[in-house]
């Protein structure tokens, strides 16, 4: 089993119990570059640790909190002082001092703003409004920020903060269609949109048109590709696999979701990888994936 690399910023959608599945499927030669079209907390590459990546999604906002790391702008000892300072005054001024950062963020799109918010808010989504301001309300802990989580927090910033440093990793704020048409035959795209049918907000305007220009991109691509999707729940079946995806392999996986209101978000739900490369020897597969269902 690999170690997770769990990543500071965390979002709805964060991959970090499938990440160990969905690596198994990966064998990165030598020069050969990991492209993510949909960061979101990055998980699945932070994981992975590749020598070349190109991190990419339409939030600004991941991207600035990424490059600031990586020119040395957040740094774990930087970060600590923030949250030690903002963390004491969360405990004595309670929801008025979330609500002060969250419009100071709003004002200034302030990177360490944004760590703050993501750890503080309620259940660490993020969501912007139609402006395109953040709208999560207090995750109503005063207290969030203890020595001990503020010590975690900057152990992770610490991981990708050394990452960055020795392998060539970009953070690009650029729509998927670019990340993929920059792609050639030395690399492997990793994609995990948003869910089609699923909450949209101001970065995640996920309609049928992106859909469709997504798996059209991905039969072109020269690249090896890894879609994640969800296959099915106990209520109906992904049609837009049989639709437009039929035709890649196609591997599934059991997996629970506890976070959400809608139908969708808290049931069981078969996860789905479409691939476009032969997976791992049938036998192989059988004994590692074997509480797997293959279709
Ligand atoms: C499901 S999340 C990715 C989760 C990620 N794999 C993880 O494990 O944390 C989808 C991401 O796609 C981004 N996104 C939405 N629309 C996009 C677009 N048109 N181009 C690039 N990124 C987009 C969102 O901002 C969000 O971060």
């Amino acid at each position: 089993m690999r170690k997770i690399i769990i990543p500071p910023i965390k979002c709805q959608g964060i991959k970090s119990k499938l990440a160990d599945w969905i690596l198994e499927f990966v064998e990165l030669q030598k020069g050969e570059r990991w492209i993510e079209p949909f960061m979101g907390s990055g998980v699945v590459g932070f994981t992975l640790q590749p020598e070349k990546a190109l991190f990419c999604d339409i939030n600004p906002h991941l991207i600035n909190f990424y490059n600031s790391i990586k020119k040395g702008e957040i740094t774990s000892k930087i970060a600590r002082e923030f949250l030690e300072k903002e963390g004491s005054l969360l405990k004595e001024k309670s929801e008025s001092h979330y609500y002060f950062i969250r419009e100071r963020f709003n004002e200034t799109k302030n990177s360490l703003d944004f760590l703050f918010l993501n750890r503080a808010c309620f259940n660490g989504v993020i969501r912007f409004n139609r402006k395109g301001f953040f709208n999560v309300p207090f995750g109503h802990k005063p207290e969030r920020f203890a020595k001990a989580y503020v010590t975690k927090i900057c152990n992770q910033i610490e991981k990708v903060e050394k990452a960055t440093q020795t392998f060539d990793w970009q953070f690009v704020c650029q729509d998927f269609r670019q990340s993929i048409l920059q792609s050639n035959q030395n690399d492997w795209i990793y994609c995990d949109p948003p869910y089609f049918g699923r909450h949209t907000d101001y970065f995640n305007c996920w309609t049928e048109t992106e859909e469709l220009d997504l798996f059209d991109l991905l039969a072109k691509t020269k690249s090896k590709f890894i879609l994640s999707t969800w296959h099915s729940n106990q209520y109906r079946n992904n049609s837009e696999i049989e639709k437009y995806l039929a035709n890649f392999e196609i591997v599934t996986k059991e997996h629970f979701y506890h976070v959400g209101a809608t139908e969708l978000n808290r049931n069981t739900m078969i996860e789905a990888l479409v691939i476009n490369f032969p997976k791992l020897k049938p036998q192989s597969a059988k004994v590692l994936y074997q509480s797997q269902l293959f279709i």
